[in-house]
């Protein structure tokens, strides 16, 4: 049944990017089931996959891994912004307003040819990880680590972020994580920068609608709100009565539910199994201790399952990684996605303009002169 509210189950575009299957479970990129994605691939490759539409050769893969790395590196007026904003700024507002000045600095800013709007969705992916790690430095008083090009994209992050090597471990954990969250067919984030491509305004304003639209704790910021939960709970003997006194409150518990699977998000079993991995390679499994409690009262009470928030939460926790850059990275993901999608928005363009149900006074309504109201 299509519900207007909310848009629920209208479909609103072709797209040949990804297919899901909310009754069966199934996330696919191009055809590519998530599962497969998850175990074999890295993040780059799926950059090439959504942006190309097929598995790139050796070669391709290479180069491609090459020209993200070339790309992290973001321009200085960038940086002095952030510097200026030296942690007034949320991460998330920092990261969508730096995006939205890189247009100024970018060479092929004023162009819409395709060739010039591909070299953008490389630029965007490369420059979106450098802007929040370099961000977290400043707030923090610490100076930016410039990035490697000759690194992976996952590695480098962690890297720019914490100023040493990480181990193979996180890095493997991030780049699948990365994997996981690239795309999700026509989420708010992505509907919202489809919108804004749709009315041949440019990459940068697209994805600067995307940053805007997931940062609600509806939709992307979700994540941050489970570490927020968690740490309230504070302990596994205190989950139940936690848990049960928020939803006699009506609380809506964050990670749970999803508007298209009405079974398990296929994301959220990678990453329960990742976050039991890591829990057990740090010796430590309180929070993922706490969050299997969680999920198993929620689906006792109220019939939901996790999503792709839940145990994101948990591993990035569990990385070291401070809460409120959850989103961001969900943005340093997902920016291969919506760049995918503004590419074939472009590709076959018309304007998105759909109408409303009106429910206002009845037409006409007299005009009442401003003395005689
Ligand atoms: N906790 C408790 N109850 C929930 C819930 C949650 N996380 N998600 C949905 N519900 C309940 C709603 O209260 C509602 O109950 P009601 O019919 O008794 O009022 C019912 O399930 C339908 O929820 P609704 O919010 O209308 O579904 P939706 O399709 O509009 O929303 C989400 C989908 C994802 C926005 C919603 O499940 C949610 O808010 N989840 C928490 C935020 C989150 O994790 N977002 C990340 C999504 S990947």
């Amino acid at each position: 049944m299509v519900e207007v509210e909310g848009l629920q189950d209208v479909v609103a575009a072709d797209s040949s990017i990804c297919f899901i299957d909310g009754a069966r479970g199934i996330l696919s990129y191009r055809g590519i089931d998530i599962h497969e994605l998850a175990e074999k691939s890295s993040f780059e490759e799926v950059c090439f996959l959504l942006w190309e539409g097929r598995l790139p050769r050796r070669d391709e893969l290479a180069r491609l891994r090459r020209d993200i790395g070339r790309e992290r590196t973001v321009p200085a007026e960038t940086l002095d912004l952030l510097r200026r904003w030296g942690g007034r700024a949320t991460a998330m507002d920092a990261l969508r307003s730096a995006v939205s000045a890189l247009s100024a600095a970018d060479p092929d800013a004023r162009s819409m040819e395709p060739e010039a709007n591909r070299r953008k969705a490389v630029r965007l992916t490369g420059q979106l990880a450098t802007i929040v790690a370099a961000y977290h430095r400043l707030r923090e008083g610490r100076e930016p680590v410039p990035p490697d090009p000759g690194r992976g994209h996952a590695e480098d992050f962690l890297r720019m972020l914490n100023g040493e090597t990480a181990g193979a471990a996180s890095v493997r954990a991030l780049d699948v994580a990365l994997v996981l969250h690239a795309d999700h067919e026509l989420n708010a984030s992505t509907f919202a920068a489809r919108v804004t491509a749709a009315t041949l305004s440019d990459m940068h304003s697209a994805i600067t609608s995307a940053i805007g639209t997931l940062k609600g704790p509806l939709h992307g910021g979700a994540n941050e709100a489970v570490l927020k939960m968690l740490r309230e709970i504070g302990s596994l003997d205190r989950v139940d009565d936690d848990i049960r006194a928020r939803l006699a409150r009506k609380e809506k518990i964050m990670g749970f539910g999803h508007r298209v699977y009405t079974t398990e998000d296929p994301r959220a079993t990678h990453l329960r199994a990742m976050s039991e991995e890591v829990a057990r390679s740090a010796g430590d499994t309180s929070l993922y201790d706490m969050s299997r409690r969680v999920e198993q009262l929620i689906r006792n009470e109220k019939r939901l399952n996790a999503n792709v928030d839940f145990y994101s939460a948990s591993v990035y926790a569990m990385l070291g990684i401070p809460a409120d850059l959850f989103t961001p990275i969900f943005a340093v993901s997902r920016i291969s996605g919506w760049t995918a999608h503004v590419l074939e928005q472009y590709a076959h363009n018309r304007l998105i303009r759909p109408r409303a149900e009106y429910t206002g006074p009845a037409y006409p309504q007299p005009y009442v002169p401003l003395d005689a109201r």
